[in-house]
C-alpha cells in the first residue's frame, strides 16, 4: 500500500550511530510512495557516506550550504519549499539544541528553519543525553511548537548503556510520518490514561505489587500525545523516564490511583486503563516492620475498588478504553470485560509467557468493541501503541457522530 504516494520527504540525517539505520528509512518511506530527498550535517557524513544515501534515494545528496553546484541544481530554499514534510533522523541532541534556538548554521539547520511543512524529530543518543534536562526542555520547546517526535525508544544502547534514547526503528518512522501527513487524530482532545503497577503496603518495608513495567502504558502515552492530544498519565511506580510533554501524576497503591482519576476525570474526553491495578490490597497495613515469628503468617486481603468500572459507568463517562491482561481464552474474557465493566473498547494481551505481556519490549493485542475487532500482530510497544491510539481516534469519532 503507498499510504505516503506524492509525498515529498526531505530526510535530514544528523551525527549519530543510527545513522546507519537512515538508508533503510530511506528505502521504506520510498516503499512507501515517497520521493526522498536527504540532507546531511558533515557529522553525518562521519558516520555514514552520502554516496550510500544518494544510492537508495536515486538522487544526489545535499551536505553543504554554499555548495555552488548543489545550488544551481535546487537552491536550498526551493528545497525547504519543495518538502511536504521534514524528517530529521537520526536527530542528535545537539541538532535539537540548535533547532530549539532557531540555528541556521549548516544546510539541515537552515532547511528546518526555512520550510513550512510540519518536522518530525526522531531522536538517538545515549539515555542521559536524552533525560538531561536541557534536551528535554529543548524537546518541549519543540513540541510546543508543533513539531513532533517518533521515539526515543528503550532499549540496548551502541555506549553500552540501557535506558531511553535509542532512534525509532525505521518502520515506526514511517508510521510517524504517515500520522504527521494525516493530521492530528487527537487534537484538541484531552486523554486521561493509567500506567503501570500499584503498590500495596503490607508494613512499611514492604509490598504486593505485580510484573507491569508501565512500557505499554506510556508508549500509549506517547502516541497519544504524538496524535495531538493533552495527556494527563497517572502511573504507579516504574522505572521508565515519562513521555515529555504529558502531565504526569505519580501514586503508588490503586487507592491513590482511583483519587487522582476521580479528581481529573470530568476533564478529559477520553480514558485508558492500561495500569496493572492491584485487585486485592492488605486490610490492615502494619504500622512497622512486621517481625519474623517462624511461623505461618496470615494476610487479610480485601478487594480494591474498579477504577475503569467507576469510570466507565459514571455519568457522562469520557469514552473509556480498558485493558484485559489474559492468560489463556483471551477473546472470550476481553469480550466479557468489555459487557460487564460498560467499555467503548478493550485491548486485550497475553500475559504471563515470555516476548508479550508484562515487561517486554514487544506486545500483540486484541482489540474490541460492540460491532468490531482488530487484531494488532506482534511488534514494539510503541508501533503498537500508535495503532491503537488510531483506532481509538477512528471510534471516538465514529460514536460521537453516532450519539450526535
Ligand atoms: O506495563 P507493561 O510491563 O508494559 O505490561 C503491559 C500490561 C500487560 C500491564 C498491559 O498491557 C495490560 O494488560 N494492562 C492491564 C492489566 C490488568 O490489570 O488487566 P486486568 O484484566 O486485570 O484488568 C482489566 C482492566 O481493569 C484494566 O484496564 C485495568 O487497568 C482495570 N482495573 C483492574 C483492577 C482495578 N482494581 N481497577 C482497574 O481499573
Amino acid at each position: 500500500m503507498a499510504t505516503l504516494a506524492q509525498r515529498h520527504i526531505l530526510l535530514v540525517v544528523t551525527g549519530g550511530i543510527a545513522a546507519y539505520k537512515a538508508p533503510d528509512l530511506v528505502r521504506r518511506l520510498r516503499d512507501a510512495g515517497a520521493t526522498v530527498r536527504v540532507a546531511m550535517t558533515p557529522a553525518a557524513t562521519k558516520f555514514v557516506r552520502p554516496l550510500t544515501f544518494q544510492a537508495v534515494s536515486g538522487v544526489s545528496v545535499h551536505v553543504d550550504l554554499f555548495d555552488p553546484g548543489a545550488e544551481a541544481a535546487m537552491g536550498h530554499i526551493e528545497l525547504a519549499r519543495w518538502a511536504d514534510l521534514v524528517v530529521v533522523a537520526p536527530a542528535s541532541a545537539d541538532f535539537i539544541a540548535r533547532l530549539a534556538h532557531g540555528l541556521a548554521d549548516d544546510l539541515p539547520s537552515t532547511l528546518c528553519l526555512a520550510t513550512a511543512a510540519p518536522i518530525l524529530v526522531a531522536p538517538a543518543m545515549n539515555r542521559l543525553m536524552w533525560a538531561h534536562a536541557a534536551t528535554q526542555a529543548n524537546v518541549a520547546v519543540l513540541r510546543a511548537r508543533g513539531v513532533r517526535f517518533v521515539g526515543p525508544d528503550e532499549g540496548e544502547q551502541a555506549c553500552g548503556e540501557t535506558g531511553a534514547g535509542r532512534m525509532a526503528e525505521p518502520p515506526a518512522i514511517v508510521v510517524a510520518a504517515l500520522c504527521a501527513q494525516g493530521g492530528d487524530a487527537l487534537a484538541g482532545l484531552r486523554v486521561l490514561l493509567t500506567a503501570g503497577p500499584t503498590q500495596e503496603p503490607i508494613d512499611p518495608v514492604r509490598f504486593i505489587t505485580n510484573r507491569s513495567s508501565g512500557k505499554m502504558g506510556y508508549a500509549v502515552a506517547a502516541a497519544a500525545r504524538d496524535a495531538g492530544a493533552r495527556v494527563t498519565l497517572i502511573t504507579g511506580p516504574t522505572r521508565l523516564v515519562a513521555p515529555a510533554g504529558c502531565e504526569v501524576v505519580a501514586v503508588t497503591t490503586a487507592q491513590d490511583m482511583l483519587d487522582a482519576v476521580l479528581a481529573r476525570v470530568a476533564d478529559c474526553d477520553i480514558f485508558i486503563a492500561s495500569a496493572a491495578v492491584a485487585d486485592y490490597t492488605i486490610a490492615t497495613p502494619a504500622p512497622h516492620k512486621v517481625k519474623k515469628a517462624g511461623t505461618a503468617l496470615t494476610l487479610t486481603l480485601t478487594p480494591t475498588p474498579d477504577i475503569l468500572r467507576t469510570v466507565a459507568t459514571r455519568a457522562g463517562a469520557p469514552f473509556t478504553v480498558g485493558f484485559a491482561a489474559e492468560t489463556e481464552r483471551l477473546a472470550e474474557h476481553a469480550r466479557g470485560k468489555l459487557t460487564s465493566k460498560s467499555l467503548n473498547m478493550i485491548a486485550a494481551n497475553l500475559v504471563g509467557r515470555v516476548g508479550t505481556g508484562f515487561e517486554s519490549d514487544d506486545n500483540e493485542l486484541s482489540v474490541f468493541w460492540k460491532g468490531g475487532e482488530r487484531q494488532l500482530g506482534k511488534a514494539a510497544k510503541q508501533a503498537l501503541a500508535r495503532d491503537l491510539v488510531a483506532i481509538i481516534a477512528e471510534r471516538y469519532r465514529a460514536e460521537a457522530v453516532h450519539s450526535e
